[in-house]
């Protein structure tokens, strides 16, 4: 028997391709051909990453500072663009202090294991992202997942941790928006909640920051209880046009992640101009043109939704039109696709069996012509399968 790592693997591999499940990356020319199509997947939401004043920040950053931080940030890889934007975080979402990793990704993966650890109980919404996932995982706590969005569901589990485990440390973990279903949580009533049973909440603010809120500070700062999270994480990368994450909260919470966040502690410092461009992102947030670009994002995402007829309002600029099969929605962004549109199919594992869907993106720069193509293309795509409902 071929017991060599490439047989094993590739074995795996035909396996995923017969079930309809590979996962590739774009060749090249396939990659600038998607350039050419009009992008309904990008999570640039503002159309910041094309910004020539980003793009000025970033080169200024890179001459002062050099292309690469040179070290992790305890360790000479702390350039002034790292505090600045820091503060800068920090006074946008009214918290006490921010701290900047290298991807949304390692702020929840350094910043939940940090935090907890085995003998606390850690309760989660079953729509979590795969880095709020593996954070919980890696803390080695007790995991409990919730339903989605059901409150009900949570408040039992916050009992039976009162009950079951007296001593524990609870962690709520919750999102936003939700990054495949563009729902919000019901935010107020969880902070009720975790107040009720002294649990903590870490909200990943993801998708809502630079879209949700005034100055795009997101939903947190939209319902006025900055203060009453106690950990509240994010991305540079999405609405912000840039590159990186943070999380942000107390004084005493940051100086803890700055002390044992691994993924912060153990890996190279972000880019100063990475850090730079996050810097003029944030605050551009606080001018004229943001708050008329993060309106007629608005108006682009109520355009689609009624143009598409959805009973109900989009809560973010994330809309999922469910095909409900790995087929169809292959279909439907295959379809879409030579019509100049780029929509990308969600498939499992990402999305749950049965639920797969095209993930539409709404941008602050789509114009009101791209919309409408995209919502004739969909519905005639819809139509042409009886009794489908999205
Ligand atoms: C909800 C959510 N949290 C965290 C992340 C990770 O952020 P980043 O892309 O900066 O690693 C993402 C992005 O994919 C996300 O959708």
């Amino acid at each position: 028997m071929n017991r060599s790592i490439e047989n094993h693997l590739t074995t795996r591999l035909h396996a995923l391709e017969s079930a309809g499940l590979l996962r590739k990356l774009p060749c090249p020319a396939i990659a600038e051909s998607h350039g050419e199509l009009v992008q309904f997947s990008s999570n640039d939401y503002l159309g910041l990453s094309m910004e020539p004043f980003l793009q000025e920040a970033a080169a200024a950053a890179t001459n002062r500072h050099g292309t690469g931080a040179g070290a992790s940030r305890l360790l000479r890889g702390s350039h002034p663009p790292h505090a600045e934007l820091e503060e800068a975080i920090s006074v946008w979402k009214k918290t006490e202090a921010a701290l900047v990793f290298s991807s949304g990704y390692a702020a929840a993966v350094g910043t939940i294991s940090a935090i907890i650890g085995k003998g606390d109980v850690i309760l989660m919404d079953k729509l979590c992202h795969a880095s709020l996932i593996d954070g919980a995982k890696l803390s080695g706590a007790l995991l409990r997942v919730f339903p989605h969005n059901n409150l009900e569901r949570l408040r039992a589990l916050l009992e039976w941790s009162e009950k079951n485990h007296p001593e524990a440390k609870i962690l709520i973990l919750t999102e936003s928006v939700f990054s495949m279903d563009g729902d919000c949580p019901p935010l107020l009533e969880i902070v009720r909640l975790k107040e009720k049973y002294g649990a903590w909440l870490l909200l990943d603010e993801a998708h809502a920051v630079g879209v949700i809120g005034e100055n795009g500070g997101g939903l947190a700062h939209k319902l006025n209880i900055n203060g009453q999270i106690e950990i509240q994480l994010g991305t540079l990368s999405k609405a912000l046009g840039g590159c990186g994450g943070y999380v942000c909260g107390s004084k005493p919470l940051i100086s803890w992640l700055v002390n044992k966040a691994r993924s912060f502690v153990y890996s190279t410092a972000p880019s100063p101009s990475s850090a730079a461009v996050s810097l003029a992102a944030i605050q551009w947030l606080f001018s004229e043109q943001a708050r008329e670009r993060i309106s007629r994002l608005w108006e682009n995402i109520h355009l689609f939704s009624s143009l598409m007829r959805f009973p109900q309002k989009s809560e973010s600029a994330i809309i999922p039109v469910r095909a409900n099969s790995t087929r169809l929605a292959g279909q439907w962004s295959a379809s879409l696709e030579e019509e100049g549109l780029f929509v990308p199919a969600i498939r499992y594992p990402t999305v749950a069996k049965g639920t797969e869907r095209l993930r539409v993106t709404i941008s602050a720069v789509h114009t009101k012509e791209q919309i409408e193509r995209l919502a004739t293309g969909l519905l005639r795509l819809i139509s042409s399968q009886p009794g489908h409902a999205c």
